[in-house]
């Protein structure tokens, strides 16, 4: 059903982003945080943009405007993940309880069509969704952060951009794990950017050198002074169409134009005691999320214990079956109807589970999606924020792979997507997370590409209890899944819920990832024997979560990346 050579090229990709990823240490200036906060809190992949978002709740700001200050601070400290060249999806949910999700993913420009990343003998051009002009989907961030404020922000849009800018215009003591990002990004870099980029140097990065951005800066003066028009018209979106034009890209400024993020209903289920508030589609995060706890829900994970061979087991069949549903059912809910009842329908989900057999692994040859009508650059980051007042904002964003396409616009200073390569390229073909999709997730013009970010919120009783999401791809699903068990089911604090190892299974290539030491010798011989094949390897997503406690706020700031909590 995929092809063997995309299959490897999936795991040379997760191997190099692994070795990207356990090659360089955290920030020292990265902070775990302490709490309790009372006042308010961030968690985000740098130090600098979780300052940033500080500073803004401290100025009473509400958790939207931390939100939006942390986006545009993440586009310049963060430039493999944080952008204003890509796109993302918030879950939001009031102090009262009132709950919202804002979509602004990218979408397909009008000149997209089915089959334009394959040759012509219908094969998928190695590399073409994602390192080329044409691997970019229209971006949606602007948008996105432009609407949020719009609809909930309470500051002036001006003041939640320009920490950004004086950080892209100043400069930042980079970090000895983004030095390694960009030394490693160098080569794809200069042969992609026939200009001058401020991410090459003449001699390798290394920590405590300045990153200074000046065409960024300008960029983000332009959003600060013009809002929506100041990257879809005018200058910005010239440049876009100038930069396309220079290498066969598709989008015009009457894609940037016609780009709006979408409000939509949150998804929302139950686990035990606990509400979910999720993304809906074009995610597969939130429909996934909740399959999975359902499937779970009733088997006694507490008394088996975290990472013990009976729960991982129990988690790999539930989430073989729930990738499977994934490539065929997911996609863009404007172009695709998605049966969302069918998926998330307890029956379905109880008899799912019940072909699964604890003497021996399910083969995914088995499986198939069910029947009615990762890897990972990582290269997304989330971030979480509670203000004073409890509104809570959670908030994953991508480029896609690390730096996106690795195309900067000439000019406007900022790196392209490549969310091109989340679309099914063609039937049954892996994209770089090797997750395969079909007719839901074709690619056409101005729809969006399937997503497996998961941002999410959690309610007790009525109450904020947990913000939580990471990047990692394919991964994202299963990290958030794990984390929200290790509070609810291993009674871990929500440090050590981020901090403790995680696995993942997505049903093709029929096998187990874990991170070196997330199992104990014993339960992997034991899952090897009933016929599981286990793949130790990296760092497998960064989550950032809040936790509300009668006490206050406590964070998990994931010590897999440079990613602090700051509260107040
Ligand atoms: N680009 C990764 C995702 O959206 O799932």
């Amino acid at each position: 059903m995929h092809h063997p050579h995309l299959l490897k090229q999936a795991a040379i990709l997760l191997f190099c982003a692994t070795i990207l990823q356990t090659a360089v240490a955290q920030d020292p200036a990265a902070k775990t945080p302490d709490g309790p906060f009372r006042n308010g809190m961030v968690v985000c992949a740098t130090p600098n943009a979780s300052k940033v978002g500080l500073d803004i709740l401290k100025k009473g700001g509400n958790a939207v405007d931390a939100a939006v200050a942390v986006q545009f601070a993440l586009a310049v400290t963060h430039p493999e993940a944080g952008n204003i060249g890509g796109g993302g999806f918030m879950v939001y949910r009031s102090a009262k309880g009132n709950t919202n999700t804002l979509d602004f993913r990218e979408k397909g420009p009008a000149a997209a069509s089915a089959n334009m990343f394959l040759d012509s003998a219908g094969n998928v051009v190695k590399d073409m969704s994602l390192a080329t002009h044409q691997a970019s989907g229209v971006p949606g961030s602007v948008d996105g952060m432009v609407e949020a404020h719009r609809k909930y922000g309470k500051l002036k849009w001006a003041d939640l951009v320009q920490p950004a800018i004086d950080l892209a215009r100043k400069g930042f003591a980079i970090s000895r794990r983004l030095a390694g990002s960009l030394n490693w990004g160098g080569p794809q870099f200069r042969k992609l950017n026939p200009g001058k980029t401020y991410f090459l140097k003449d001699v390798a990065w290394k920590e405590g050198d300045l990153l200074v951005q000046e065409d960024l800066a300008k960029t983000l003066e332009l959003i600060r002074d013009k809002g929506r028009d100041g990257f879809y018209a005018g200058k910005v979106a010239d440049e876009i169409a100038a930069e396309m034009r220079a290498g066969n890209g598709l989008i015009s400024k009457a894609d940037l134009q016609n780009y709006h993020s979408v409000w939509r209903n949150a998804i929302t289920g139950k686990y035990k005691d606990y509400k979910i508030i999720t993304m809906p589609p074009p995610s597969s995060g939130g429909i996934a999320l909740l399959q999975l706890l359902h499937s779970v829900e009733k088997y006694p994970l507490h008394r088996w214990g975290h990472n013990q061979d009976s729960t991982v087991q129990l988690i790999v069949e539930a989430e073989r079956r729930v990738y499977a549903d994934r490539s065929k059912y997911l996609g863009d809910p404007d172009f695709y109807k998605v049966p969302v009842d069918s998926l998330l329908n307890p029956t379905y989900l109880d008899n799912r589970m019940k072909t699964f057999n604890w003497n021996a692994a399910t083969p995914s040859s088995s499986i198939q999606p069910g029947a009615f009508v990762g890897y990972e650059s990582d290269q997304t980051t989330h971030y979480s924020i509670v203000d004073k007042e409890g509104n809570s904002v959670s908030i994953t964003t991508t480029l896609n792979g690390s730096f996106g396409s690795k195309i900067l616009v000439g000019g406007a200073g900022f790196l392209l997507n490549n969310e091109m390569d989340d679309f099914s390229s063609k039937p049954g073909v892996p994209n770089m997370f090797g997750l395969i999709g079909g007719k839901a997730n074709s690619i056409q013009a101005g729809k969006r590409m399937l997503s497996s970010m998961t941002p999410t919120i959690i309610e007790k009783g009525g109450k904020l209890f947990m913000v939580v999401g990471t990047p990692g791809g394919s991964t994202i699903i299963t990290s958030v899944f794990q984390t929200i068990l290790n509070v609810i089911e291993f009674d871990e604090d929500m440090q050590q819920a981020v901090t403790s190892k995680r696995f993942h299974h997505q049903w093709l290539p029929d096998q187990v990832n874990i991170e070196k030491d997330a199992l104990d010798p014993a339960a992997i011989s034991k899952l090897e024997q009933k016929g599981y094949k286990i793949i130790s390897g990296g760092a497998s997503g960064r989550v950032d979560a809040i936790l509300v406690t009668k006490d206050g706020y406590y964070g998990g700031a994931d010590p897999r990346g440079d990613d602090t909590g700051l509260g107040w």
